[in-house]
């Protein structure tokens, strides 16, 4: 069974199997709709039913409240359509977003290797090229689990047919302990994508200041990678921030490519460094890493944020104390790869 969703004030009509939500439809067939975590607890998929019914699904109800409920707003994450709809959703599309459809690949493990400690690199050759814009995520299928995660792509888009992830083992986490423990070269892993509204802005010529934290330098890196294989002359700034050295990566590859551009500025920062460390850069945590750099001025910049949510907290209340508007600032906010 089939039914046809007509979303407004677009007009765009949205096919929807039996038992699929009408966001993973919209996706695949390049509708765009709004949304972050794809599982029901942002809120930020709600739409407005104008006619036609469908289950709620898993909405959680701080996420989709009784009353929402009873005005008929569902979330398209969730929500599995049982009739012909129309429905009225806030598609007010960012002039940079290209609405890539999401299709399903097979990727194949070509490499694993350690970035620090905690941190792996993971190389997946896909079955073809996936069309995604540089900051943008996947979601890999984890067998042991038979459950999906969230990983932002840390490649930039020229690498075709390859998908680079940094993946942080979480403590407790099922599915990451799976991937640094278990997850072998040669193995095959479903692969989902591209998702997500985390990209530069390129038609606004402002620069571009990069925070990232732990494996949150994933999507940093693919987009500033992007920025400079096309020559954009903007300036573009990375605060890395880490515990202490070993946690540090890639730090030589940012040291290089500041040498070869001269708009570009790496800033690591370690809050934790350890006494053979021996480190001369900043000590402290990223976000006053920033302020200290620009001396609370920030204005004339568009900033990117990736990384725990304690740290994306603190870079945003810097960045608005250094002058930069709410309206500048762009975050990952899935952040739930465990
Ligand atoms: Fe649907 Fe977050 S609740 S995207």
């Amino acid at each position: 069974m089939t039914y046809q969703v007509t979303v407004e004030p677009t007009g765009d009509v949205v096919e929807v199997e039996d038992g699929q939500t009408l966001l993973d439809a919209a996706l695949r067939q390049g509708v765009w709709l709004p949304f972050a975590c794809g599982h029901g607890t942002c809120g930020t998929c709600k739409v407005q039913v104008l006619e036609g019914y469908a289950d709620a699904g898993d909405a959680s109800s701080f996420a989709l409240m009784d009353s929402e409920r009873d005005e008929g707003k569902l979330l398209a994450c969730c929500c599995l359509p049982e009739s012909d709809m129309v429905i009225e959703a806030d598609v007010d599309v960012d002039p940079d977003f290209q609405g890539l459809p999401v299709e399903d690949y097979q990727g194949k493990v070509v490499l694993i290797e350690d970035l620090s400690p905690t941190i792996k690199h993971i190389r997946l050759e896909l079955d073809r090229p996936m069309a995604f814009q540089a900051g943008q995520y996947i979601n890999l299928h984890v067998p042991s689990i038979d459950s999906t995660r969230a990983f932002s792509i840390a490649n930039p888009p020229s690498m075709s047919g390859i998908i680079d992830l940094h993946v942080r083992k979480v403590e407790g986490g099922a599915g990451t302990t799976w991937l640094h423990d278990e997850l072998q070269v040669g193995q095959s892993l479903d692969v989902s994508g591209p998702y997500g509204q985390f990209f530069v802005r390129k038609s606004d010529p402002q620069g571009a200041i990069f925070i990232a934290g732990g494996s949150g330098l994933s999507s940093p890196e693919s987009m500033i990678m992007d920025l400079l294989e096309e020559g954009d002359t903007r300036p573009i700034y990375l605060f890395q921030g880490a515990r202490n050295k070993a946690e540090l990566y890639h730090a030589d590859h940012f040291y290089q490519l500041a040498e070869k551009h001269d708009n570009f500025h790496y800033i690591p920062a370690l809050n934790a460094p350890l006494p053979d460390d021996a480190w001369e850069g900043f000590v402290g945590f990223v976000h006053e890493a920033v302020g200290q750099f620009f001396e609370q001025r920030c204005s004339g910049n568009k900033a990117y944020l990736c990384g725990p949510p304690p740290m994306i907290e603190a870079a945003i209340s810097t960045l608005i104390q250094s002058r930069l508007f709410e309206r500048d600032i762009h975050m990952e906010q899935f952040l739930t790869a465990a």
